[in-house]
């Protein structure tokens, strides 16, 4: 990652990256905390636009993240009610929150269109990814 861009365009760069190298990540965001609202807005990602450019804080599987603080591995969308879709491709998700000094102040979101891909390995590089992305913020 080019070390003159910006936050915004090395997060841009970071979302193509894994969208483009990791077969089973077909959607790749960050979503950050709004302000002092309690609800999250897209930042970049890579793959098709989605509407869901505001989501509340306990909506979905991004705001239940947004309140937990916690990984959240679904491996199969349709089994979840708190679910916002936003293709009609995809099967599974995961949502790893990215803090900055201990403050949860967004997350990534990645979409499968594979059933059940996701591993504890995932979980752990993007964990890693966003220790590195706070450190640019
Ligand atoms: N599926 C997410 C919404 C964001 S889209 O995946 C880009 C959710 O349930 O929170």
């Amino acid at each position: 990652i080019d070390s003159n861009k910006t936050p915004d365009a090395k997060m841009l760069a970071i979302c193509e990256l894994l969208k483009a190298e990791i077969p089973h990540y077909d959607w790749v965001g960050f979503y950050f905390k709004n302000g002092d609202k309690r609800e999250l807005k897209l930042g970049q990602y890579a793959g098709t636009p989605t509407d869901h450019t505001i989501i509340p804080f306990g909506k979905g599987i991004c705001g239940q993240v947004a309140e937990s603080n916690e990984n959240f591995v679904v491996p199969d969308v349709q089994a979840q009610d708190n679910y916002i879709a936003c293709s009609i491709t995809v099967k599974s998700e995961i949502v790893v929150p990215l803090f900055l000094n201990g403050e949860n102040i967004g997350q990534i979101d990645i979409d499968s269109n594979t059933p059940d891909p996701f591993t504890k390995a995932d979980e752990t590089f993007l964990e890693f990814v966003n220790f590195e992305v706070a450190k640019i913020l």
